[in-house]
């Protein structure tokens, strides 16, 4: 039997579940008795750049389903510095073809989301055998209506919410809890309905300040001395919503907060007079062990792709679609954004609950 040589990567911001979905591919292969060598590239597409990897064995891949992180490690290289030459003059995207043939690989492993996605087209479309694996706590990939590490970061946001509450409600304070996912609002609409936000903030629905102050006071009228305000990191104000992006990034240049939320609470103290405290937990919502969810959801996306390298089928993401695991073509995945539709009936559900979104 031929053995297959099976190149393997992480790709962009780690997530939970990385180790889970590559220990899936693996013992998938094992169990099939397809004898296989794995060539792991350290810290993402540098490693397929500059030739560093590791032979990894069964048992680095033992005992990893539960671990966070990514036992390859992990680096951003943006699309746009792909097509570009190096310091050193070094054509990166051959450089990753030489590599490839150079170790005589049969096919390239990726997990990755957005970014790593379009490089992963990019090569298949220069001629090399591609399987990837979508991941990001953002769940903002194209192609697949829930990427791996999500559901972790839910967990997580969530229980900061949680934490929150109580003390919140012992101060009767307004607090504001930042939540990661980048340009979209999947992860602080899910953490912020499952820890009883009163007001959800999200890039897909600009918001207009005065309604969330109204949000504030009605509450206290009707007798709740605090409010939980769930904030995404990508939260934009109407204001700035109706910018041209020229403007915006000028306007996001001269501001003197760090992030979004320090603008809101300043405007809502400046509105109310009342305390307002930030919350950003930050990466941890990226960090620690996946939940149950990914641990079997990454376990299974890693099965499927196990499973098109043996039938020698390439060129896709195994996604899922409708509750089912599907492979989605790389072209029509690459360089898409899958965002909030505000009209999704999750939104109508949780404006039902009097859940206020600032429009
Ligand atoms: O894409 C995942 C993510 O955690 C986003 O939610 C966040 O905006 C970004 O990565 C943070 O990136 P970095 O780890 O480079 O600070």
């Amino acid at each position: 039997m031929k053995v297959k040589r099976i190149g393997m990567l992480t790709s962009g911001g780690d997530c939970q579940a990385l180790n889970a979905a590559m220990r899936g591919v693996v013992k998938t292969l094992a169990h099939s008795g397809q004898k296989v060598e794995i060539y792991g590239f350290i810290d993402g597409y540098k490693g397929l750049i500059y030739g560093d990897f590791r032979m990894l064995t069964g048992s680095d891949f033992s005992g990893i389903l539960t671990k966070g992180g990514t036992i390859l490690g992990s680096s951003r290289t943006p699309f746009k510095t792909i097509t570009e030459p190096d310091e050193n003059g070094l054509d990166k995207v051959d450089a990753m073809k030489q590599n490839y043939y150079k170790l005589r690989l049969d096919c390239l492993v990726v997990l990755g989301g957005n970014g790593s996605h379009k490089t992963a087209n990019l090569l298949s479309e220069e001629g090399l055998n591609i399987v990837t694996l979508p991941k990001t706590i953002d769940n903002d990939l194209w192609g697949t209506d829930m990427t791996f590490g999500f559901q972790s970061a839910v967990d997580i946001a969530t229980a900061a919410i949680d934490c929150i509450h109580t003390t919140a409600a012992s101060h009767g304070r307004v607090f504001i809890v930042e939540v990661m996912g980048h340009k979209v609002g999947w992860l602080t609409l899910n953490a912020g309905m499952a820890g009883g936000a009163d007001i959800i903030l999200l890039p897909e629905i600009p918001y207009d300040i005065d309604k969330v102050v109204d949000k504030i006071e009605e509450r206290e009228k009707a007798g709740s001395k605090f409010t939980i305000i769930a904030v995404a990191e990508g939260a934009i104000s109407k204001e700035k919503a109706a910018m041209s992006k020229k403007d915006r990034k000028k306007a996001d240049e001269k501001s003197k907060y760090p992030s979004v939320s320090y603008e809101i609470a300043d405007q809502i103290l400046e509105k109310t007079g009342r305390e307002v405290r930030v919350t950003v937990p930050g990466h941890t919502q990226r960090g620690g062990s996946p939940c149950p969810y990914d641990r079997v959801f990454a376990t299974r996306l890693g099965a499927e792709a196990g499973e098109l390298i043996l039938k020698n089928e390439y060129g896709f993401m195994v996604g899922y679609r409708n509750r089912e695991i599907v492979k989605v073509p790389l072209d029509e995945v690459a360089g898409k954004l899958k965002y909030l539709d505000p009209d999704a009936t999750i939104i109508k559900e949780a404006k039902l609950t009097g859940i206020c979104f600032g429009d």
